[in-house]
C-alpha cells in the first residue's frame, strides 16, 4: 500500500505539468504579455500554500486555543478570514505586481504604489479571501476567490475606485482554491479552465483537472432551500419543477452553504447554483465584484452560464465595491431553464 502510494507520487512527479510550467508555457499565448499577469497567478498559488496550511491546522484550535483568545505566547490568535486576508494582501504587495486590491474584508480598496512610489502596475486584484469561512469550525471545505482586471486610469498614476469598478466582462483572469479533501488552486485567464491539485508532500500543484467543463445539462440543485418562503415566485417554482417527478427528475438537492465548493462539485458533476433574492436579503447574499463576477467567468469559460435570474452578471456596470447580486450559476440548460421561470414569473 505504502509503496503504491509513494509510486503514484513518482508517477505524479514524473509526467504531470506542474502550475509553474503551465504558467510559463501559456505565458506567450497573452498579447503584449510583459508576465506581469502571470506573476500575479504565482503569488496567488504561494498565498494559498500558506493558506492553506493554516487551513488544514484548523482543527487544532481547540487543543491550541480557538480564535478570539490568546496563544501559549500571549498573542492573540487570528480568525481564519483575518489570517487569509492579510497573507494574499501582503504576498501581492511585497511582489510589487499590482496597482490596487480590493478584499471583501476591507471597506475600501488598497492602493499599492510600489517601492519607487511610481504606480507602475498595471493591474488590480479583487479577492474574497476565505469563502465559506463560517464552515471552517465544522471541517467543511472553504476557498478563496480572486478576480484580476486591467487598470482602466492611466499607469503611473494612483488607482481610483473605477479600476475596481469594471463589468465582470472586462476580467483577464479569475479562479478559486479549494481548500477540501485535496487542495486545488482552479482558474481561467480566458483560454478555458484549468484545475490544479496540491501535492502536500512537497508543496506543488499539478494539473489535475485540464480544461474543466460543465455538462450541459445537470441533475443538481444547490440553493439554501430553508429560505424558501422568502424567494420569489420563479424561483419556487424553479424549485418545484426540479423536485417534480418527469423525465430525469427529480434532482438532486446538494448545498454546502461554501460556495467554492458548490460551485466546484457542480461544474464536476453537472448542476445549478443559486443564492436569489428574498425578502430578507432584497439584492441578494453574495458580492458582485468578489464572489460572482469571478465565478461568472469560470462558468462561462466552462460553457456554463451564470446570470442574475434576468441578465448576465458579466454585463452587470458595478456601482459600488460591495455590491451584493442574485446569482444563478451552472450548467447552460439549468440556468436557462431556471431564467424561464423568472421570466414567467414576472
Ligand atoms: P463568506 O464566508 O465569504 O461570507 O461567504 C459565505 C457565502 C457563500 O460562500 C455561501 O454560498 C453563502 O454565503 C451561504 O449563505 P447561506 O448560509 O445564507 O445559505
Ligand atoms: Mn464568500
Ligand atoms: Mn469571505
Amino acid at each position: 500500500m505504502c509503496h503504491k502510494h509513494n509510486y503514484i507520487d513518482f508517477a505524479m512527479e514524473e509526467r504531470n505539468t506542474t502550475l509553474g510550467e503551465f504558467i510559463i508555457e501559456n505565458q506567450n499565448s497573452f498579447q503584449y504579455s510583459t508576465g506581469e499577469l502571470s506573476r500575479i497567478i504565482n503569488s496567488i498559488r504561494l498565498a494559498a500554500k500558506v493558506v492553506n496550511y493554516k487551513v488544514n491546522k484548523a482543527g487544532l484550535v481547540d487543543i491550541v486555543g480557538a480564535a478570539g483568545e490568546q496563544n501559549i505566547q500571549g498573542e492573540d490568535q487570528q480568525k481564519l478570514d483575518v489570517f487569509a486576508n492579510e497573507t494574499f494582501i501582503q504576498t501581492l504587495i511585497n511582489r510589487e505586481i499590482v496597482c490596487g486590491i480590493a478584499s471583501e474584508e476591507n471597506d475600501d480598496f488598497i492602493t499599492v504604489a510600489g517601492a519607487d512610489n511610481s504606480h507602475s502596475n498595471k493591474y488590480v486584484v479583487l479577492m474574497d479571501p476565505l469563502d465559506g469561512s463560517s464552515n471552517i469550525d465544522v471541517n467543511v471545505s472553504v476557498g478563496t476567490i480572486f478576480s484580476v482586471f486591467r487598470r482602466i486610469t492611466p499607469v503611473g498614476t494612483p488607482v481610483q475606485a473605477e479600476d475596481f469598478l469594471q463589468p465582470g466582462i472586462n476580467q483577464v483572469a479569475a479562479g478559486y482554491v479549494i481548500y477540501g479533501t485535496s487542495t486545488m488552486l482552479v482558474y481561467t485567464t480566458g483560454h478555458g479552465v484549468n484545475g490544479f491539485t496540491l501535492n502536500p508532500a512537497i508543496g506543488t500543484f499539478y494539473l489535475s483537472h485540464p480544461n474543466m467543463t460543465y455538462s450541459e445539462d445537470g441533475k443538481i440543485y444547490s440553493i439554501n432551500e430553508g429560505n424558501y418562503v422568502h424567494f420569489p415566485q420563479g424561483v419556487k417554482d424553479y424549485i418545484k419543477y426540479c423536485q417534480k417527478e418527469e423525465g430525469d427528475r427529480p434532482y438532486t438537492s446538494r448545498y454546502i452553504g461554501s460556495l467554492v465548493s458548490d460551485f466546484h462539485r457542480n461544474i464536476i458533476k453537472g448542476g445549478i447554483y443559486i443564492y436569489p433574492t428574498s425578502s430578507k436579503a432584497p439584492k441578494g447574499k453574495l458580492r458582485l465584484l468578489y464572489e460572482c463576477n469571478p465565478m461568472a467567468f469560470l462558468a462561462e469559460q466552462a460553457g456554463g452560464k451564470a446570470s442574475d435570474g434576468f441578465k448576465r452578471i458579466m454585463e452587470i456596470q458595478p456601482t459600488e465595491l460591495h455590491q451584493r447580486v442574485p446569482f444563478f450559476c451552472g450548467s447552460k440548460k439549468m440556468v436557462e431553464k431556471a431564467e424561464e421561470f423568472m421570466q414567467d414569473a414576472q
